[in-house]
């Protein structure tokens, strides 16, 4: 009798225990992604690392009650995931979001979810606009170093080095804008850090890009920063380096954060005649990208997600890394916000707590799948970035050269570096000035043109001037005309794009 007694006693003790007899907690999370596996984060390549993350939670028993069930929205990387999100009556809302990635896609949709109290993490959001979290992202949470961070590092860069002027070059596509986020980062952190700064815009999808045209404007300019597609990296370097401002006068950077096959050993190579030429002119062209780090868990994390991507056809090179950022920040999003939630909930707040478990993932380091991870305090990821580099022209092999790591605001310089990379030895000739502000190079040719040759010519003036729009541009002077370009760069961002939609 005692003996059952105490059997009774003990199987109340194990029911009463905490953990084990509180509810079950249901998580329902909806990721926004596009299905289109063009995109390096469509949803085929990121829902294994959810997945896996969410297989790592279940097996943890710090996490044993919360129970995630996931929903993948096909984003469109367009308005298909707001839709589907104000689609949801009041009791089917999702207590998470991840994405989206695209930025005019997470503008609309982190709106909304931050009305309704919704956490959204995302790996993209990246642009500068998202940085005021005020009311409209509040409840934004980014886990991927934004392009301001990416910024940081330029601005570390020209300080160490002393350099004073920037061209900055980039694609902008008038779709999802990438490159033209990318360089609005750029030219937000240096115009601060009063850095003079010059650009020239062109869309690829539309025009032929005039290379030598672009490189023609950049001669007064001590540093030209790129953001476009490899093969108009390729056709602007070769500009550069046949009218010989690669070799001391000139300082070339290319952006690229995420496509780690479009840099590297073997990018200059088209298999045509100019892939000598470009092989010399890519060993003075630096490439500024997300550090990648691992750690042994890391190891089985990417054999696993390589696994997945070949059982669903996703094509994955042999020898490198089938894992890029964006799987990487959706799996440690899941571990973030598990963090958190449990933090609140043990605070006596629940799920629903959305603006709460935001801020408890703020301002905290913790263990992604690749290393530290650190959000800063206002919910935003520190970046560290690696400068890529050609290290033996005649072998044409890349190595990183230096590192720049966000929360310590410091470098580390690899032993493959050289100063004589990054210090230059002539000073660049002195900026083209024009006086006609308004009209422009373009207006006064096209009058002389004109007058002279007749109209036969003017026409073909026209089309001379369509390809050289660029160029023309760029050489009005900068002291009259630039608080004008700025304002332009700085209105057109996220914030009035919408307004305006
Ligand atoms: C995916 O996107 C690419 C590029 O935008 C497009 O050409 C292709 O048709 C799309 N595929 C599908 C299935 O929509
Ligand atoms: C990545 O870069 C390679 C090489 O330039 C290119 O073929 C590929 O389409 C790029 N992938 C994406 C998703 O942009
Ligand atoms: C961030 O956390 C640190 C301690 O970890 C704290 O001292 C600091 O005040 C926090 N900053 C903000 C803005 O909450
Ligand atoms: C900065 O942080 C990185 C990575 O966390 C570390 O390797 C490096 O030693 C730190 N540098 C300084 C100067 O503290």
């Amino acid at each position: 009798m005692s003996c059952f007694m105490s059997l009774c006693l003990s199987i109340w003790v194990v029911l009463m225990m905490p953990g084990r007899t509180s509810a079950q907690t249901n998580i329902d999370v909806m990721v926004m992604l596009p299905r289109n596996n063009t995109y390096l984060f469509s949803y085929q390549r990121v829902s294994p690392a959810i997945e896996y993350a969410k297989k790592i939670l279940g097996r943890d028993e710090l996490f044993a009650g919360l129970k995630f069930n996931v929903q993948y929205q096909n984003s469109a990387c367009g308005m298909d995931a707001l839709y589907a999100l104000v689609d949801k009556q009041r009791d089917e809302r999702p207590d998470l979001i991840l994405g989206p990635v695209c930025e005019y896609t997470a503008a609309s949709v982190v709106r909304v979810a931050s009305h309704w109290n919704i956490p959204v993490i995302s790996a993209g959001a990246l642009a500068t606009g998202f940085n005021v979290k005020g009311i409209e992202y509040s409840h934004l949470t980014r886990i991927a170093p934004t392009y301001l961070k990416m910024a940081e590092t330029f601005q570390a860069m020209f300080g160490r080095f002393g350099w004073r002027t920037a061209s900055l070059i980039y694609d902008d596509d008038k779709d999802e804008r990438n490159c033209y986020f990318t360089i609005e980062g750029v030219f937000t952190v240096l115009s601060e850090y009063n850095i003079v700064t010059d650009y020239a815009v062109f869309n690829s999808n539309e025009e032929k890009v005039d290379a030598d045209g672009i490189i023609a404007s950049v001669y007064g300019s001590e540093v030209v920063i790129m953001c476009t597609k490899a093969d108009t990296v390729r056709d602007l370097m070769l500009a550069a380096h046949r009218r010989k401002l690669t070799s001391d006068s000139h300082i070339f950077f290319n952006i690229e954060l995420f496509n780690s096959s479009s840099y590297g050993d073997g990018s200059w190579r088209r298999g045509d005649k100019y892939d000598n030429e470009a092989k010399a002119a890519y060993s003075f062209l630096n490439t500024v990208t997300l550090l990648r780090s691992t750690k042994p868990e890391f190891e089985e994390f990417s054999m696993e997600m390589k696994k997945s991507l070949q059982e669903s056809d996703i094509p994955v090179c042999e020898d490198c890394s089938a894992v890029n950022m964006f799987m990487e920040g959706f799996h440690d999003s899941l571990i973030l916000y598990a963090t958190a939630l449990r933090e609140v909930m043990s605070n006596g707040l629940t799920k629903k707590n959305g603006l709460e478990i935001t801020h408890n993932m703020w301002n905290r380091t913790f263990e992604g799948i690749a290393g530290q991870v650190s959000v800063d305090a206002n919910g935003d990821r520190n970046g560290d970035f690696s400068v890529v580099r050609m290290t033996d022209p005649e072998a044409g092999t890349h190595e990183t050269v230096m590192s720049y790591f966000g929360e310590n605001k410091s470098f580390q310089i690899m032993p493959s570096f050289k100063n004589e990379w990054f210090n230059l030895r002539t000073a660049p000739s002195p900026k083209h000035s024009d006086p006609s502000c308004g009209l422009g190079v373009s207006a006064v040719t096209g009058i002389i043109v004109g007058a002279i040759l007749g109209t036969a010519l003017l026409m073909g003036f026209y089309f001379f001037r369509k390809n050289y729009r660029i160029t023309i541009e760029r050489r009005i002077p900068r002291e009259e005309c630039d608080i004008g370009k700025h304002r332009q760069l700085r209105e057109d961002s996220i914030r009035s794009n919408f307004s305006a939609a």
